[in-house]
């Protein structure tokens, strides 16, 4: 109950009530051509770097500002800073850290307008998931501030097994590598730190190069907030560069990655190598995140929770639906209803209210994502796909899409973006459907649709995946509410927004 009775999560903003959103909008619209400068910020100074212009995935032609990206020297001078900066962070009481990322919280909420105007601007999020990505970073620091204060202040006892009583401290480990992903630049980007610097570390943060200008943001104020300026280094610039330079550096205490299964396989193999100590590897991961509909569900609400959690944020979440697997008695319902969703879907300017579906991050992922299409088109049947109004032109739009295949096997990758496929199953077959599921080796969302609870129970049991969701969409965990992390090629956990994350970033010491 660290969340639970004595706070609750960020409050939000409904756009739809005018009186809400009028003054909202009117601090949105302060920043509307704003051009943010960032760089790599060793020791509270910004340094400078090869430039790099950022422009908005839903219109190419606009400017959001320039970045300028970390070289090699730069990175192992972080390193250096946050090195000599531990001893005297991990000395801090944690319940003084767990202060500083309460005012952090305070302060995000403070510049909100700002913060949507710029998530919505440079990762192309809708006006809603920008408001909400906010309230999510605000709600990490809260919960981890919140736990270093009543969790990590005081030592634990622990009754042995011999009668006496014995004392447990927890400490940092040293300096923490934090790479966060670009589809929340800033709430696992800030889950991330605030976890790693509540528990005692130091950090050198590398954001992703798509969405570096929010992250660089969040790093101002985090001194403003009065985070120690040796205790947090911004390395922005690229996985290739920055990426393998700090995670080949036997200085580094410990690694929280998310983003893509491969590249989580890459940075364990590169800790493994070095000639060190070994060092706790947090990884949150991809999924081929499945939901069974059998034929008890209630074919609307399926398909409310379809569209949200396969078409909602672009497709761009590790949550998002990928495969739908219907019971063949009512899974031509069920698609009818899916295709007149579809239809329905409105593409385009992120900003606008009535816009479902905003662009994807860049070109990269677009032709990904399109020829990941293309090849579907000679090999299943194509169920629906939402038309693209003429705007869509201007930026990286990739249009939802519904497949029919035969079997989930055809995939084998994690598809990024607005892509659905839809399986049909037998009403006996619930048992291999969910043995397929788990032979992807991934585990991160299942959704289940039924009524009869028996079926759910059984699937809930016998599926590896580490959030499993009854009767509602998939996508959105809320921090305090539904922790969240997969296993397999998932993620390893301890699940981000939950009791056991922050222990992860800690070692533990007994005084026998
Ligand atoms: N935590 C997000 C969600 O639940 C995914 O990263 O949608």
């Amino acid at each position: 109950q660290i969340f639970g009775e004595s706070r609750k999560n960020s409050a939000s903003i409904n756009i739809d009530i005018e009186s809400e959103w009028t003054p909202f909008n009117a601090a949105i619209q302060a920043f509307s051509q704003h051009q943010w400068q960032a760089g790599p910020i060793v020791n509270g100074v910004t340094l400078d770097g090869e430039q790099h212009a950022i422009t908005a995935p839903y219109n190419r032609s606009e400017s959001v500002g320039q970045v300028a990206f970390s070289s090699a020297s730069q990175v192992a001078q972080a390193i250096d800073v946050a090195s000599e900066a531990y001893p005297a962070w991990s000395q801090v009481a944690a319940s003084e850290r767990g202060e500083c990322l309460q005012r952090l919280a305070d302060l995000l909420e403070l510049h909100t307008g700002e913060l949507v105007a710029l998530c919505h601007r440079e990762a192309g999020k809708t006006i809603q998931d920008s408001i909400d990505e906010i309230r999510e970073a605000v709600d990490f620091c809260r919960f981890y501030g919140e736990q270093a204060s009543s969790e990590l202040a005081s030592a634990k006892s622990i009754k042995s097994f011999d009668g006496s009583t014995k004392q447990l401290t927890y400490q940092g480990r040293g300096v923490f590598a934090c790479i966060s992903p670009w589809n929340f630049p800033l709430a696992i980007f800030l889950g991330q730190v605030s976890a790693a610097l509540a528990a005692g570390n130091t950090v050198v943060a590398k954001p992703a190069e798509q969405t570096s200008l929010i992250a660089y943001r969040a790093i101002e104020l985090m001194l403003e907030a009065g985070i120690p300026a040796g205790a947090i280094q911004l390395l922005p610039g690229t996985g290739a560069e920055v990426g393998a330079t700090l995670t080949t550096d036997v200085r580094i205490a410990g690694v929280a990655f998310t983003g893509s299964t491969e590249t989580a396989q890459r940075i364990n193999r590169s800790l493994v190598a070095r000639d060190c100590e070994a060092v706790p590897f947090i990884a949150e991961t991809g999924g081929q995140n499945a939901m069974i509909v059998d034929s008890t569900a209630l074919p609307e609400q399926v398909v409310r929770d379809v569209v949200r959690s396969a078409f909602a944020s672009a497709g761009q979440r590790c949550s998002a639906l990928r495969v739908l697997f219907v019971q063949a008695d009512i899974a031509d319902r069920i698609i009818t209803l899916i295709k007149g969703a579809m239809a329905e879907l409105s593409v385009g300017r992120p900003e606008l209210h009535s816009t479902d579906v905003g662009p994807v991050i860049d070109i990269a992922a677009k032709e990904k994502l399109l020829t990941h299409i293309e090849s579907l088109k000679n090999q299943s049947t194509l169920v629906a796909q939402t038309q693209l109004s003429d705007e869509c032109k201007l930026g990286d739009f990739v249009a939802p899409t519904a497949f029919e295949i035969n079997s989930i096997d055809i995939l084998k990758n994690e598809n990024f973006g607005p892509i659905l496929h839809i399986v049909r199953f037998k009403a006996n077959e619930i048992d291999q459907v969910v043995d397929q599921i788990n032979h992807t080796g991934f585990g991160l969302t299942l959704g289940v649709h039924s009524r009869n609870e028996r079926t759910y129970c059984r699937i809930e049991q016998r599926a590896r995946v580490g959030n499993c969701y009854i009767n509602r969409d998939q996508v959105g965990a809320v921090v305090g509410v539904q922790p969240f992390g997969g296993q397999g090629l998932s993620g390893t956990g301890p699940k981000a927004g939950g009791p056991h994350y922050l222990y992860r970033f800690t070692k533990d010491v007994l005084s026998a």
